[in-house]
Protein backbone atom coordinates (compact mmCIF):
# COMPACT_ATOMS: atom_id res chain seq x y z
CA UNK A 1 0.00 0.00 0.00
CA UNK A 2 3.07 2.45 0.42
CA UNK A 3 3.98 2.19 -3.19
CA UNK A 4 3.92 5.14 -5.15
CA UNK A 5 1.11 4.30 -7.62
CA UNK A 6 -0.75 3.67 -4.32
CA UNK A 7 -0.11 6.62 -2.94
CA UNK A 8 -0.79 8.34 -5.91
CA UNK A 9 -4.22 6.76 -6.93
CA UNK A 10 -5.33 7.76 -2.91
CA UNK A 11 -4.40 11.26 -2.76
CA UNK A 12 -7.16 13.27 -4.48
CA UNK A 13 -5.58 14.11 -7.94
CA UNK A 14 -4.83 10.09 -8.58
CA UNK A 15 -8.50 9.48 -7.52
CA UNK A 16 -9.84 12.43 -9.52
CA UNK A 17 -7.76 10.74 -13.05
CA UNK A 18 -9.25 7.40 -11.61
CA UNK A 19 -12.63 9.04 -12.03
CA UNK A 20 -11.66 9.92 -15.72
CA UNK A 21 -10.16 7.27 -16.47
CA UNK A 22 -13.43 5.18 -15.39
CA UNK A 23 -15.84 7.25 -17.03
CA UNK A 24 -14.16 7.37 -20.15
CA UNK A 25 -14.10 3.86 -20.01
CA UNK A 26 -17.75 4.11 -19.06
CA UNK A 27 -18.78 6.57 -21.83
CA UNK A 28 -17.32 4.60 -24.44
CA UNK A 29 -19.11 1.46 -23.70
CA UNK A 30 -22.20 3.63 -23.87
CA UNK A 31 -21.27 4.87 -27.25
CA UNK A 32 -20.61 1.85 -28.82
CA UNK A 33 -23.55 0.14 -26.77
CA UNK A 34 -26.18 2.64 -28.44
CA UNK A 35 -24.45 2.34 -31.88
CA UNK A 36 -25.69 -1.73 -31.10
CA UNK A 37 -28.51 -0.82 -30.16
CA UNK A 38 -29.22 1.25 -33.34
CA UNK A 39 -29.27 -2.12 -35.69
CA UNK A 40 -32.33 -2.52 -34.46
CA UNK A 41 -33.43 -0.13 -37.48
CA UNK A 42 -32.00 -2.97 -39.97
CA UNK A 43 -34.51 -5.32 -38.59
CA UNK A 44 -34.75 -8.57 -36.94
CA UNK A 45 -31.62 -10.39 -38.68
CA UNK A 46 -29.41 -7.84 -38.05
CA UNK A 47 -29.88 -7.04 -34.48
CA UNK A 48 -30.07 -10.86 -33.51
CA UNK A 49 -26.50 -11.58 -35.69
CA UNK A 50 -25.35 -9.17 -34.00
CA UNK A 51 -26.27 -10.03 -30.44
CA UNK A 52 -25.72 -13.97 -30.75
CA UNK A 53 -22.06 -12.32 -32.46
CA UNK A 54 -21.32 -10.71 -29.03
CA UNK A 55 -21.77 -13.61 -27.27
CA UNK A 56 -20.31 -16.30 -28.78
CA UNK A 57 -17.10 -15.86 -27.37
CA UNK A 58 -17.43 -16.73 -23.89
CA UNK A 59 -13.89 -16.37 -22.81
CA UNK A 60 -14.15 -12.57 -24.18
CA UNK A 61 -17.58 -11.68 -22.84
CA UNK A 62 -17.14 -12.80 -19.31
CA UNK A 63 -13.07 -10.67 -19.83
CA UNK A 64 -15.56 -8.09 -20.88
CA UNK A 65 -18.26 -8.19 -18.47
CA UNK A 66 -15.50 -8.20 -15.51
CA UNK A 67 -13.67 -5.32 -17.09
CA UNK A 68 -16.65 -3.41 -17.17
CA UNK A 69 -17.99 -3.88 -13.81
CA UNK A 70 -14.28 -2.87 -12.68
CA UNK A 71 -14.55 0.25 -14.39
CA UNK A 72 -17.98 1.15 -12.64
CA UNK A 73 -16.90 -0.03 -9.19
CA UNK A 74 -14.28 1.89 -9.67
CA UNK A 75 -16.41 5.17 -10.54
CA UNK A 76 -18.84 4.96 -7.97
CA UNK A 77 -16.37 3.95 -5.37
CA UNK A 78 -14.23 6.48 -6.20
CA UNK A 79 -16.84 9.22 -6.38
CA UNK A 80 -17.51 8.82 -2.57
CA UNK A 81 -15.09 8.49 -1.59
CA UNK A 82 -14.36 12.09 -3.66
CA UNK A 83 -17.69 13.52 -1.82
CA UNK A 84 -16.56 11.98 1.46
CA UNK A 85 -13.00 14.20 1.54
CA UNK A 86 -14.79 17.33 0.11
CA UNK A 87 -17.37 17.58 3.03
CA UNK A 88 -14.75 16.87 5.53
CA UNK A 89 -12.44 19.44 4.13
CA UNK A 90 -15.60 21.96 4.33
CA UNK A 91 -17.51 20.23 7.65
CA UNK A 92 -19.64 23.55 7.82
CA UNK A 93 -21.78 24.71 4.95
CA UNK A 94 -22.06 28.30 4.71
CA UNK A 95 -25.88 29.09 4.59
CA UNK A 96 -25.33 32.92 2.70
CA UNK A 97 -23.19 30.98 -0.37
CA UNK A 98 -24.84 31.42 -3.77
CA UNK A 99 -23.86 28.82 -6.23
CA UNK A 100 -21.39 30.31 -8.65
CA UNK A 101 -21.53 29.37 -12.38
CA UNK A 102 -22.41 26.11 -11.10
CA UNK A 103 -24.74 23.90 -14.01
CA UNK A 104 -27.71 21.89 -13.55
CA UNK A 105 -25.82 19.46 -14.33
CA UNK A 106 -22.97 19.83 -12.09
CA UNK A 107 -24.89 20.23 -9.28
CA UNK A 108 -26.95 16.91 -10.01
CA UNK A 109 -23.98 14.59 -10.35
CA UNK A 110 -24.46 12.80 -7.50
CA UNK A 111 -28.42 11.94 -7.95
CA UNK A 112 -27.83 11.10 -11.52
CA UNK A 113 -25.09 9.30 -10.81
CA UNK A 114 -27.01 7.59 -8.01
CA UNK A 115 -30.50 6.93 -10.73
CA UNK A 116 -28.08 5.70 -13.11
CA UNK A 117 -26.29 3.03 -10.76
CA UNK A 118 -29.81 1.84 -10.06
CA UNK A 119 -31.30 1.90 -13.81
CA UNK A 120 -28.48 -0.23 -14.80
CA UNK A 121 -29.01 -2.95 -11.88
CA UNK A 122 -32.65 -2.95 -13.23
CA UNK A 123 -31.38 -2.83 -16.97
CA UNK A 124 -29.23 -5.74 -16.40
CA UNK A 125 -32.17 -7.56 -14.66
CA UNK A 126 -34.55 -6.36 -17.34
CA UNK A 127 -32.41 -7.74 -20.18
CA UNK A 128 -29.25 -9.75 -19.29
CA UNK A 129 -30.81 -11.69 -16.91
CA UNK A 130 -34.00 -11.54 -17.69
CA UNK A 131 -35.37 -12.34 -14.06
CA UNK A 132 -37.90 -9.24 -14.48
CA UNK A 133 -39.43 -10.75 -17.39
CA UNK A 134 -38.92 -14.66 -17.71
CA UNK A 135 -40.93 -15.13 -21.03
CA UNK A 136 -38.04 -13.20 -22.43
CA UNK A 137 -35.91 -16.56 -21.64
CA UNK A 138 -37.98 -18.20 -24.38
CA UNK A 139 -37.91 -16.10 -27.20
CA UNK A 140 -35.62 -17.48 -30.14
CA UNK A 141 -34.65 -16.87 -33.56
CA UNK A 142 -32.97 -19.03 -36.94
CA UNK A 143 -30.40 -16.87 -38.58
CA UNK A 144 -31.42 -17.06 -42.08
CA UNK A 145 -27.59 -16.73 -42.82
CA UNK A 146 -26.63 -20.02 -40.79
CA UNK A 147 -29.48 -21.76 -39.46
CA UNK A 148 -28.31 -21.29 -35.71
CA UNK A 149 -31.22 -21.20 -33.51
CA UNK A 150 -30.67 -17.94 -31.35
CA UNK A 151 -31.74 -15.64 -28.84
CA UNK A 152 -34.45 -13.45 -30.20
CA UNK A 153 -33.00 -9.92 -28.88
CA UNK A 154 -35.00 -8.08 -31.63
CA UNK A 155 -38.33 -9.23 -30.52
CA UNK A 156 -37.50 -8.55 -26.63
CA UNK A 157 -36.47 -5.05 -27.42
CA UNK A 158 -39.42 -4.21 -29.46
CA UNK A 159 -42.22 -6.30 -27.14
CA UNK A 160 -40.58 -4.72 -24.26
CA UNK A 161 -40.52 -0.94 -25.08
CA UNK A 162 -44.19 -1.48 -26.46
CA UNK A 163 -44.69 -1.32 -22.56
CA UNK A 164 -45.60 2.41 -21.88
CA UNK A 165 -44.00 2.32 -18.60
CA UNK A 166 -40.76 0.45 -19.38
CA UNK A 167 -40.19 2.90 -22.39
CA UNK A 168 -41.00 5.89 -20.11
CA UNK A 169 -38.64 4.83 -17.50
CA UNK A 170 -36.11 3.90 -19.91
CA UNK A 171 -36.49 7.63 -21.61
CA UNK A 172 -36.15 9.26 -18.21
CA UNK A 173 -33.18 7.12 -17.30
CA UNK A 174 -31.48 8.30 -20.68
CA UNK A 175 -32.00 12.11 -19.79
CA UNK A 176 -30.29 11.52 -16.78
CA UNK A 177 -27.41 9.93 -18.34
CA UNK A 178 -27.51 13.05 -21.40
CA UNK A 179 -26.84 16.10 -17.95
CA UNK A 180 -24.73 13.03 -16.29
CA UNK A 181 -22.13 13.11 -19.25
CA UNK A 182 -22.42 16.90 -20.08
CA UNK A 183 -21.09 17.70 -16.95
CA UNK A 184 -18.89 14.23 -16.54
CA UNK A 185 -17.42 14.42 -19.94
CA UNK A 186 -16.25 18.60 -19.51
CA UNK A 187 -14.80 17.19 -15.85
CA UNK A 188 -12.45 14.72 -17.73
CA UNK A 189 -11.31 17.82 -19.99
CA UNK A 190 -10.14 19.35 -16.42
CA UNK A 191 -8.63 16.57 -15.38
CA UNK A 192 -6.66 15.64 -18.01
CA UNK A 193 -5.80 19.43 -18.10
CA UNK A 194 -6.80 20.32 -21.72
CA UNK A 195 -10.07 22.40 -20.98
CA UNK A 196 -7.73 25.18 -20.49
CA UNK A 197 -9.21 29.30 -20.65
CA UNK A 198 -9.08 29.11 -25.06
CA UNK A 199 -10.70 25.88 -25.50
CA UNK A 200 -12.75 25.79 -22.40
CA UNK A 201 -16.08 27.20 -24.47
CA UNK A 202 -15.06 24.33 -27.22
CA UNK A 203 -14.51 21.37 -25.01
CA UNK A 204 -17.75 22.34 -22.97
CA UNK A 205 -19.67 22.26 -26.41
CA UNK A 206 -18.33 18.83 -27.06
CA UNK A 207 -19.47 17.44 -23.70
CA UNK A 208 -22.89 18.83 -24.40
CA UNK A 209 -23.32 17.60 -27.97
CA UNK A 210 -21.87 14.16 -26.92
CA UNK A 211 -24.40 13.75 -24.22
CA UNK A 212 -26.90 14.71 -26.37
CA UNK A 213 -26.31 12.20 -28.92
CA UNK A 214 -26.13 8.99 -26.74
CA UNK A 215 -29.58 10.94 -25.25
CA UNK A 216 -31.16 10.89 -28.93
CA UNK A 217 -29.76 7.86 -30.11
CA UNK A 218 -30.76 5.29 -27.00
CA UNK A 219 -34.21 7.21 -27.20
CA UNK A 220 -34.57 6.88 -30.87
CA UNK A 221 -35.21 3.01 -29.99
CA UNK A 222 -38.15 3.05 -27.42
CA UNK A 223 -40.12 6.47 -29.45
CA UNK A 224 -39.87 4.15 -32.48
CA UNK A 225 -41.48 0.99 -30.85
CA UNK A 226 -44.06 3.90 -29.14
CA UNK A 227 -44.46 5.19 -32.91
CA UNK A 228 -45.20 1.77 -34.10
CA UNK A 229 -42.40 1.57 -36.62
CA UNK A 230 -41.99 -2.30 -35.95
CA UNK A 231 -43.80 -5.65 -36.78
CA UNK A 232 -43.36 -8.47 -34.93
CA UNK A 233 -43.53 -11.34 -36.32
CA UNK A 234 -47.11 -12.92 -35.43
C1 LIG B 1 -32.80 2.23 -25.19
C2 LIG B 1 -31.80 1.95 -24.39
C3 LIG B 1 -31.15 0.60 -24.24
C4 LIG B 1 -31.45 -0.61 -24.84
C5 LIG B 1 -32.54 -0.94 -25.86
C6 LIG B 1 -30.51 -1.57 -24.33
C7 LIG B 1 -30.49 -2.91 -24.67
C8 LIG B 1 -29.73 -3.87 -24.06
C9 LIG B 1 -29.85 -5.29 -24.26
C10 LIG B 1 -30.83 -5.96 -25.22
C11 LIG B 1 -28.94 -5.91 -23.46
C12 LIG B 1 -28.71 -7.42 -23.31
C13 LIG B 1 -27.93 -7.96 -24.45
C14 LIG B 1 -28.00 -9.47 -24.40
O1 LIG B 1 -27.78 -10.05 -23.35
O2 LIG B 1 -28.28 -10.04 -25.45
C15 LIG B 1 -28.23 -4.87 -22.76
C16 LIG B 1 -27.20 -5.09 -21.85
C17 LIG B 1 -26.57 -4.09 -21.14
N1 LIG B 1 -26.80 -2.76 -21.21
FE1 LIG B 1 -28.19 -1.86 -22.35
N2 LIG B 1 -29.65 -0.94 -23.47
C18 LIG B 1 -30.01 0.40 -23.38
C19 LIG B 1 -29.39 1.37 -22.61
C20 LIG B 1 -28.30 1.17 -21.79
C21 LIG B 1 -27.59 2.20 -21.08
C22 LIG B 1 -27.92 3.67 -21.13
C23 LIG B 1 -26.60 1.59 -20.37
C24 LIG B 1 -25.57 2.19 -19.46
C25 LIG B 1 -25.70 3.34 -18.83
C26 LIG B 1 -26.68 0.18 -20.64
C27 LIG B 1 -25.86 -0.76 -20.09
C28 LIG B 1 -25.94 -2.11 -20.33
C29 LIG B 1 -25.11 -3.10 -19.67
C30 LIG B 1 -24.03 -2.83 -18.64
C31 LIG B 1 -25.50 -4.35 -20.17
C32 LIG B 1 -24.94 -5.72 -19.81
C33 LIG B 1 -23.91 -6.08 -20.85
C34 LIG B 1 -23.61 -7.57 -20.81
O3 LIG B 1 -24.51 -8.36 -20.69
O4 LIG B 1 -22.45 -7.90 -20.94
N3 LIG B 1 -27.71 -0.04 -21.52
N4 LIG B 1 -28.73 -3.65 -23.13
Amino acid sequence: MNSPCCKFFSSSIGKKYLMALSGLVLAGFVFVHMLGNLQVFLGQEALNAYAYKLQSIPAVLWGFRLFLLLATLTHVLTAISLVRENRAARPEPNGDEKVVQATIASRTMGLTGSLLFAFIVFHVLHYTVRITHPEYQDMHYVLEKNGKEVHDVFTMIVGGFTKKWISATYIVCMAMLCLHLTHGVSSLFQTVGIRNTAWKARLDGVAIAYGWIIFIGFISVPLAVLMGAFKLPV
